[in-house]
Formats: structure tokens, C-alpha cells, sequence
């Protein structure tokens, strides 16, 4: 508990319990020498009073008086403080006895020595009664106790009286004095409390006096100094530290500054590289310039980013620029804006600098005046940077990139939209090279497709040719002898004359059929009667033509075929052969027709067209044969036009589109086929309008010749051919000699110039064993170059299509020969001989 005291209380408490203590023993030793000393009194007074009582009573004793025992007892009555006595025998018993108020008292038994004993209440003392050696009894005497208990009493209130003033006077002195040692502690422990709350080292505690505490505040003092001294050091040393952390963190901060600078560059650099890298990735593989650019700008409009791209393709004949990749819209609301809509040329957009391979840059669009400048502006784009796209330093686009900020492009940026646009020019000149190439490619594909088709038709027309050759001559007799025997029927029957006619009519179909057959080859010949055709009448003509096949005969099955006529009015007409047309037209119409067992539509449509629409200008007339019916898979499509390609077994002969063709090609025309399975199809036949010079007279046959007798040698290995030309030509009232091959040809033609009766014309058959038909017309004309030579061949077309007539021939017939042919072709060859 005292050590929780403040100092000033423990003093006051130290020094008051010394006070009290010191007092207390004081007065203890002096009460304890008073009692000590007043029984010391007390003690020899009872001793002397025992021992007189013994004296005087030696005698009683001896005497064995009682009564004077007694009465020398009752002389203890002026001694009050003696309350009994009593006088005991030698024996031990109470010879006589004394008490002050005559009371029993409890006399205690004697003691055979001198003794004293001091009990609470009483004092007793017993004494030898001796005589003469002899012990004759002993005296007892008994003082109460009172008279010290009081004086004890009275001490103690003494005592009292003393300590207490003593107690205050100590406390008053001790409160005042104890501030000379208490006061200056405190001092100090305040200091040290404000010292070490304060950190406050110029505080100085008031230098005391000479003695411990002035030793002891002098020590603070001192050791105050000392911290304060190395408090100072400490905070320069501190101070100096933090200026030193200062700096050091001043550096460290502006590094980290420059590294994070740094490190931003970097990273941007690395995202336009990565940029660059992943948009020559995706256009490396990209051949068309559309995609090329549609990635370049979607990738810098996502990533570097810009709001605004586009690539402008520059012409340099026209020196104009257009859009590249119109179709593509970004995602930005700038998307839509068309700057140059169409062609425009360079020197009126303002990025004319581009063309000698600079960037021109629009900082702010607004400070600008050239039209690119002013149109970004309008839209709200404020900076663009346009990039030139060059190709072994030739101009091959622009890339213009724009900003909705100003000032939005750096020269990092710029820098990298320069790179990529080498990329892109690239790539764009790659694509664009690898487009014509495709063209170029595709092009030579179709040609070749065609020339093949071509080949494959060319052949397939000389080996109908060539059958049609050998036909014809196995016809020939057919023909021609059923033409003669009808020349002169007198002498037939009627039935004679029926089966003549159908032997003859018979022997034209065929002959007709292998005409059919070769139609598709053969060329347009310069006999061919030429016209100007209205295809609206023709198609109209050949609907009329065919109408039982595509409306009655169907009708009669329950099918029903709608006609529609679209026809268009004021068509140009075109120059051509009527009846091939209507030819061509009508097996397009049967065709249609066969394509639709079920019934379905079919259309007729003429048009005009051509690259210039205006009115009277159109270069082409089309007209088209659609229908609804089964439509053709791709091999049908890709091989109708063949001969021979037929898909209805017996019911078609798959010469009608080969023929179709045929005309077609005839008429410098060519054949449109749309077609799928199911979906119908659409025969399309586009003819080119010839201009007013080319167009010939409508209509008009040949007049009839009349050929004076002649006189013809008709050569030919066939004997049957020989014999057949013989009549024919007798018929008609001409004299007329045969030879079976050339060199007896030669023989016959020499005997007659010889005896002067000349041949006025040689008709000869051109294939020909030893001496063919060549060779014989060489040799002739050698000889009598006025005389016409008539070529008669299985050939004839071919020859003449070939221009591989020899010039030594005036005339080139097929075979058959119709008789009105070979007539026309002896007055043609002779009067040409006869006018020269
Ligand atoms: N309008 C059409 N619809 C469907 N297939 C057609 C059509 N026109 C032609 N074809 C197909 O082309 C083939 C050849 O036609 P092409 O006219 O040459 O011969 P064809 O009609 O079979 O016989 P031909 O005309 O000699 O009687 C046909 O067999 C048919 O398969
Ligand atoms: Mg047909």
C-alpha cells in the first residue's frame, strides 16, 4: 500500500510512524520504570512491616500468646493499603490473623522461605519469624494491587496527554518540512513526465541545493543535455535521412514514371505489331481485293482503333479515285458516310500529295479547306491521316483513317499506317493480280470449254457428213429413177404411179432426214436466201404451225398446255432465213411440249437488248421458248445441242437442237439454255440486229432457167449414177456420153475434140479410182480451158463450206442431184463460158 503512495504521503507517513514510535517506546520505558520502581517500594515496605510483625510477635510465639499476636496484627490498622496478615505457626497454620474489614480472607499457605509474589489483585510477601536459629512461624502480609493499577492508570493518561500535542506538533512539522525533499522531486517527476510526453529535450528542471536532489536534478539536467544533444544529432541524422529518402523516392518515382512510359510505348508498339501482324495474317490469304480490304478496316477500326476507315482505289489513266469494298459498313456510327460517292479525281479530294508517296495528315480538319478535310469535318471527325498505297512506286490506292478528336494521331501511328499500308498495297496489287488472273484463267476455261464443245460438234458433223454422204449416193438412184419413170406416166398404172410417188416420197424423207443431220454443220452458203425476219411474226407464224401438237393433241388426253405470248412491240428485225427460224423455233415449241406430258405453261417472250438501252439502239434480239415442265439435269443440259443426244428413246431422233444450233450458229446467233430438274426450262435464242447497211430485201426466189441443147460428157465410177445422169439429161433434150473413171473420161473428151464435135460441158463425179475428179478438171482445162467443168460429189456442201472447190471447176453439185439444181447449174456454167 505504501508503495502506491505519492511521495509526499509516504514521508508524511514514514516519519509520523517513527514519531508515534519513538513516543510510545519512550513512555512505555518510562511507565515500566515506575511500576518496577513502586513495587521495589512496595515490596521492601511490606517487607519491613512482615518483618516487624514477625519481631513483635517472636515472643507471642514463643509464649504462645495469641492475643498478643493478634493485637501486634491489629496495629495494621492505619496501614490501609495492608488488607491482611496473618502470623502461621512453625507448623504452617494460621497462628493469628489481620483482616481491614474483618472479612474471611483466603489466607494462601506459608512459603518456608522468604518470599513475595504479585498476583493481579494482590501483593503478597511471606517472612521467616526466627528466634534464635529456630524457625518459630512466618508472617504473611497482603497489599492489594490498586494503588499501582492506578498509578498505571494515571501514567497511561499522562501518556496520552503528552503524545497527542506531540502527534500534531510531529504532523504540522512534518507537513511543512517534507516540501524541501517531496517538492523538488515532484518538480523533477513532472519534468520527466512533460520530457517524455513532450519529447521536449530544452527543458531544464530549477537547479536545488547542494544535496542529493540538486546532485540529482543536476544529473537530469545533465543527461537532458546529453539526449538533447544526441536528440539534435539524431534529427539531423534523421532529417538528413529523410532528404536523402526524398531524393532517392524523387528518383525512384520518376524512373518508375519513365519506365511505365517506356513501358506503354512498348506495349503499343507490341499491340501494332501484333495488329500488323494478325491483319497481314488474314490478307495474306485473301486473293480478292473486296476482303482484303474489308479486313484491313475492320481490324483497325477494332484495334488500333479508328472511327472512320476507308480505301480509295486510284486509276492512274483517268486519274480518278473510287471506294474500294463499298459494301462494307463498320460498326461505327461513321460508317455510313459516303466522303467521294462514285469516281473523283485526285486533284479535288486534296490528297494529291499521295501520289508522290507521302502521308497528308489532318491534324484538325477544321484548319483545312480541301474538299476530303471539309467533308471529315461536316461528319464530325476532326483528325485523319491518309496513307498512300503504292506499288513499285506507282500510286494503287489511298487508306484514309479519321478521328472524331483532333490532334488524335500520333507518330507512332502514323508510323505504323505507313508500314501497313506497304502490307496492304501488297496484298491489294496481289489480290487485284490474282482477280485477272482468275478472269484471265476463267476466260481461257470457257474458251476452251467451247472450243472443245466446238471439236467435239465439228466432229461429230463430218461423221454425219460422212454418212450422209454415203446416204445420199445409196439414194441417189432412188430418187432420181422414181423422179424420171414420173417424168413420163403414160405407160403406168395409177397404182404403178402411186408406189412410184411413195417410192420417191419415201427416198426425200430420208434424204431429208440426212439433210436434218447435216444441218447443224453446215455453213451458211452464199446460195442461202437471206431476209429480213420480224421474229414476232415468226414466233406468232410457228405457234399457229404447231398449235395441234401443243394444244390439240394434249387437250385430247385431258392435259391442258396455257399458252402465254410476251412479245415485245416495235422489235428490230433481224436478218436471216425464214423457214430455218421457224424450224428452230418449232422444234424448241415440241420440245417444250414434250417436256410437259402433264401439262404446264409455256412462254414465248421476244426482246430487244444490248449494252445500250436506249430507244432503236439495241445490238441484240432474243427470243426464248420457257416452259414448266421436267426441266434438264446438268449432263442433259450439257449435252442436248449434241446430235444424236436424245433422251426419249424411239420418239426422238436428238437432231433438234443440233440442228437448232446449227441455225443458231448460221445466223451468227448463239443459244442461252436455263435449266434445273423440275424447274423448267428456258431455251433462249439471241441474234445479233444487223444495221440498216447489212439488211437485204424481204423475200424473192430465183427465176427458172432455160439451158439450150448441150452436148455432156458425164463422168462418174458409178454405173448407176452414169446411166441415171444419161436420162435425166436426154430427158431434157441434151446429147449426152459416159465415161466410168477419169482417164477414160480424158479419152472420150480428147476423141471428140479431135473429130471436131467438142463437149460444151464435162459433169464429173470427184471421188474416183486412179484418175480422181481433181486431177481429170486440171487435165481439162489444161486442154480447153472454155470448157465448164460441173463437180458432182457426195461432198458438195463440204467442198464448198471448206472453199475447197478446185479452181478449175465452174460448178460443185451434191448428190442427189435434184433435177431443177443440175438444170440451173448447166445454164449457169454455160452462159458464164459463153460470156467470156
Ligand atoms: N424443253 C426441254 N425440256 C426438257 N428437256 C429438253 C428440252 N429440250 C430439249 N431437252 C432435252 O434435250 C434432248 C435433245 O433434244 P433434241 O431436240 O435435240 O432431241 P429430241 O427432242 O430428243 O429428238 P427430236 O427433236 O429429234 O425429235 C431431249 O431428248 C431432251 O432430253
Ligand atoms: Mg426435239
Amino acid at each position: 500500500m505504501l508503495k502506491r503512495l505519492s511521495i509526499r504521503h509516504k514521508q508524511l507517513v514514514i516519519i509520523m510512524a517513527t514519531s508515534t514510535a519513538a513516543l510510545l517506546l519512550a513512555c512505555a520505558g518510562f511507565v515500566s520504570y515506575e511500576v518496577f520502581s513502586f513495587r521495589e517500594a512496595m515490596t521492601s515496605n511490606l517487607s519491613s512491616v512482615a518483618s516487624l510483625i514477625g519481631n513483635n510477635c517472636t515472643a507471642a510465639l514463643h509464649f504462645d500468646d495469641r492475643a498478643a499476636a493478634t493485637q501486634v496484627l491489629n496495629t495494621l490498622k492505619g496501614e490501609h493499603h495492608i488488607i491482611a496478615a496473618c502470623i502461621y505457626d512453625k507448623n504452617g497454620r494460621i497462628y493469628a490473623s489481620y483482616t481491614q474489614d474483618q472479612k474471611p480472607f483466603p489466607f494462601p499457605k506459608p512459603a518456608l522461605t522468604d518470599s513475595h509474589e504479585f498476583g493481579p489483585k494482590y501483593f503478597d510477601l511471606f517472612r521467616r519469624i526466627d528466634h534464635g536459629g529456630e524457625r518459630l512461624g512466618t508472617s504473611y502480609v497482603c497489599a492489594s494491587s490498586d494503588q499501582l493499577s492506578i498509578r498505571v492508570e494515571q501514567y497511561v493518561g499522562i501518556i496520552a496527554l503528552v503524545l497527542c500535542p506531540s502527534l500534531i506538533v510531529a504532523l504540522f512539522l512534518s507537513l511543512r518540512l517534507q516540501r524541501f525533499v517531496s517538492e523538488p522531486i515532484l518538480q523533477l517527476a513532472s519534468m520527466a513526465k512533460v520530457v517524455s510526453v513532450d519529447k521536449n529535450y530544452a527543458l531544464r528542471a530549477p537547479p536545488q541545493g547542494q544535496d542529493e536532489i540538486g546532485q540529482l536534478i543536476d544529473g537530469f539536467n545533465e543527461m537532458l543535455e546529453q539526449i538533447q544533444a544526441r536528440d539534435a544529432a539524431l534529427q539531423a541524422a534523421h532529417d538528413q535521412l529523410e532528404k536523402r529518402v526524398l531524393g532517392r523516392t524523387q528518383e525512384l518515382q520518376q524512373e518508375i514514371v519513365e519506365r511505365t512510359r517506356a513501358e506503354l510505348s512498348l506495349t503499343q508498339q507490341l499491340t501494332r505489331i501484333n495488329l500488323l501482324n494478325s491483319i497481314t495474317r488474314a490478307i495474306i490469304d485473301r486473293h480478292d481485293l473486296e476482303n482484303v480490304v474489308v479486313v484491313v478496316l475492320r481490324e483497325l477500326e477494332e484495334h488500333l482503333p479508328i472511327d472512320f476507315g476507308r480505301v480509295y482505289l486510284f486509276d492512274s489513266q483517268s486519274q480518278m479515285i473510287s471506294v474500294a469494298a463499298r459494301r462494307y459498313q463498320g460498326k461505327s456510327q461513321y460508317a455510313k458516310i459516303d466522303l467521294f460517292a462514285g469516281l473523283t479525281p485526285l486533284k479535288d479530294t486534296g490528297l494529291d500529295a499521295c501520289s508522290t508517296g507521302e502521308i497528308v495528315s489532318f491534324p484538325e480538319t477544321s484548319s483545312s479547306q480541301t474538299a476530303v478535310a471539309m467533308k471529315l469535318h461536316q461528319a464530325g471527325l476532326h483528325s485523319a491521316l491518309a496513307v498512300p498505297l503504292r506499288v513499285e512506286n506507282e500510286l494503287f490506292g489511298i487508306l484514309l483513317a479519321a478521328r472524331v478528336a483532333p490532334k488524335a494521331f500520333n507518330s507512332e501511328e502514323s508510323e505504323f499506317l505507313r508500314m501497313l499500308s506497304e502490307q496492304v498495297a501488297l496484298a491489294a496489287h496481289q489480290a487485284r493480280l490474282h482477280t485477272q488472273l482468275q478472269h484471265a484463267y476463267d476466260e481461257l476455261r470457257q474458251t476452251q470449254v467451247a472450243v472443245m464443245q466446238q471439236e467435239r460438234l465439228r466432229a461429230l458433223g463430218q461423221m454425219a457428213s460422212g454418212i450422209a454422204h454415203d446416204i445420199n449416193n445409196a439414194l441417189c438412184p432412188v430418187v432420181v429413177y422414181s423422179d424420171l419413170l414420173l417424168q413420163d406416166t403414160s405407160q403406168f398404172s395409177d397404182v404403178t404411179v402411186r408406189n412410184l410417188e411413195n417410192i420417191k416420197t419415201a427416198g426425200e424423207d430420208i434424204a431429208h432426214i440426212v439433210c436434218r443431220m447435216r444441218e447443224f454443220y453446215r455453213q451458211r452458203d452464199k446460195s442461202d436466201s437471206l431476209v429480213a425476219v420480224q421474229l414476232n411474226k415468226t414466233a406468232t407464224q410457228v405457234l399457229e404451225l404447231t398449235r395441234p401438237r401443243w394444244r390439240d393433241i394434249p387437250q385430247a388426253r385431258g392435259v391442258v398446255i396455257e399458252l402465254e405470248t410476251d412479245l415485245e412491240p416495235g422489235l428490230p428485225e433481224i436478218t436471216g432465213n425464214g423457214s430455218e427460224l421457224r424450224e428452230a423455233l418449232t422444234n424448241l415449241i415440241l420440245n417444250s411440249v414434250d417436256a410437259m406430258p402433264e401439262g404446264g405453261k409455256l412462254t414465248i417472250r421476244t426482246r430487244a437488248g444490248g449494252w445500250d438501252r436506249s430507244p432503236g439502239a439495241a445490238t441484240h434480239v432474243f427470243i426464248e421458248v420457257s416452259d414448266t415442265g421436267s426441266g434438264m439435269d446438268e449432263q442433259t443440259r450439257r449435252r442436248c445441242l449434241e446430235p444424236f443426244f436424245s433422251t426419249k428413246g424411239k420418239r426422238g431422233t436428238g437432231l433438234g437442237l443440233a440442228m437448232v444450233y446449227g441455225i443458231a450458229e448460221r445466223h451468227e446467233g448463239s443459244i442461252d439454255i436455263e435449266s434445273a430438274p423440275g424447274r423448267g426450262t428456258t431455251m433462249r435464242l439471241i441474234f445479233p440486229v444487223k444495221t440498216g447497211r447489212d439488211r437485204l430485201p424481204a423475200g424473192g426466189g430465183k427465176p427458172a432457167t432455160r439451158v439450150p441443147a448441150l452436148r455432156v460428157l458425164c463422168i462418174d465410177d458409178e454405173p448407176l449414177l452414169r446411166e441415171m445422169l444419161r436420162q435425166i439429161l436426154e430427158n431434157g433434150g441434151h446429147t449426152v456420153e459416159v465415161a466410168d473413171g477419169g482417164s477414160a473420161g480424158l479419152e472420150v473428151f480428147r476423141s471428140a475434140v479431135r473429130s471436131d464435135n467438142p463437149f460444151d460441158v464435162v459433169i464429173t463425179d470427184l471421188g474416183m479410182p486412179y484418175v480422181d475428179g481433181r486431177q481429170l478438171a486440171q487435165a481439162l482445162k489444161a486442154e480447153s480451158p472454155r470448157t465448164p467443168i460441173i463437180m458432182l460429189t457426195g461432198w458438195g456442201s463440204m467442198m464448198k463450206e471448206d472453199g475447197d472447190v478446185p479452181i478449175q471447176v465452174d460448178g460443185v453439185l451434191s448428190k442427189p442431184p435434184k433435177i431443177a439444181e443440175l438444170y440451173e447449174m448447166l445454164g449457169a456454167v454455160t452462159s458464164k463460158a459463153k460470156a467470156a
